[in-house]
């Protein structure tokens, strides 16, 4: 939808930013307000901060709720998230006071599959345990029965949520000569679904025990908060993995702790955590389980791309136009 135009846009950035994205930023913008350190603000740090400003920049970091949208000041009419997955923010609430909200999808993607295949080959090869005993110098040298993984070519995918990252890691997974199963509430066209060769599943509790590694790339939503839950680790294979590089939430990180501990389930790669930066004790204990920052998209030329849709977005929003990634209509 057309608005008016807003040439000269205030806008506060809640981290920083990549070099390259605030210096176009600074030159594009010179209402542009930007961070000199990066810690992550307080609510109330927060609020203070969106009282004068037509646009915000947040990221996963910041808790963008209905309290904080309301509290904000009355300019702020676009919240240009630097990032795809946008479950930080109260859309609904955004929406009600006519905000605007966009992301920054497609350019993460390749990036967070590549993650997503390194930890499965982390977990599945016992890379961590192996890394661990060689520099504790407990490496008695090559020894045939030592150290011994699970193959990967061959064993069943699941994958949980097949949009474009859900996508790009089956194609992966083509290559190294798994198969591909998946769980999504549409189902993809067939020449997709050929090309991929993959199998769809309508109900996730008949996929699971199917599957040899399970791998999670559904947003956080409602419905997906606490999807996979002790009972649904229950289904899986006792020697199957778990792999989660979407959002702590939706894996009951509890649960997990106690299936890896009492050997219901072989290890698990996790990216996310339900209250990162804090990482369970429970999940730390464990020596199956590889663990990782929330570092899917951490490149330089996939954070690089992210910076360039925020600002694209900012500057097509501020000529007037509707913002090429706005989430909701
Ligand atoms: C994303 O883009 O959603 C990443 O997880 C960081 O927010």
């Amino acid at each position: 939808m057309a608005h008016d135009r807003v040439p000269d846009p205030q806008i506060f950035v809640s981290r920083r930013l990549p070099d390259q994205t605030e210096s176009r930023m600074s030159e594009l913008f010179s209402g542009a307000q930007l961070r000199t350190d990066d810690r992550a603000l307080e609510r109330d740090e927060l609020v203070a901060r969106l009282q004068d400003v037509d646009v915000f920049v947040p990221t996963v970091t910041d808790t963008v709720d209905a309290d904080v949208i309301s509290r904000a000041g009355p300019r702020l009419k676009l919240i240009a998230n630097f990032g795809v997955g946008v479950d930080h923010i109260d859309l609904k609430a955004a929406h009600d006071r006519g905000i605007i909200v966009t992301n920054t999808p497609g350019v993460l993607t390749e990036d967070t599959a590549d993650m997503t295949m390194a930890l499965i080959l982390s977990v599945v090869r016992r890379m961590r345990e192996a890394g661990r005993m060689l520099r504790s110098g407990d490496w008695a040298g090559w020894a045939p029965t030592s150290l011994r993984g699970r193959r990967i070519g061959g064993k069943a995918l699941g994958i949980v949520g097949m949009g474009r990252i859900g996508g790009a890691v089956a194609a992966r997974a083509n290559a190294f000569g798994m198969s591909v199963h998946y769980h999504n509430r549409s189902r993809m066209a067939e020449a997709a679904e050929t090309a991929l060769r993959a199998t769809w599943w309508d109900d996730l509790d008949a996929m699971l025990p199917e599957v040899d590694i399970l791998t999670i790339h559904c947003p956080l939503t409602e419905e997906t908060d606490g999807l996979i839950d002790a009972r649904r680790l229950g289904l899986m294979k006792e020697d199957a993995y778990l792999v989660n590089t979407a959002r702590g939430e939706i894996v009951d990180e509890a649960a997990l702790a106690a299936a890896l501990k009492a050997g219901k389930l072989a290890g698990a790669g996790l990216d996310v955590f339900s209250d990162e930066p804090n990482v369970p004790e429970a999940l730390l204990a464990l020596p199956n389980v590889t663990l990782q920052p929330h570092m899917g998209s951490a490149t330089v030329e996939g954070r690089r791309a992210m910076g360039d849709k925020v600002v694209t977005n900012i500057r097509v929003w501020s000529d007037g136009h509707r913002p090429p990634d706005q989430v909701l209509e």
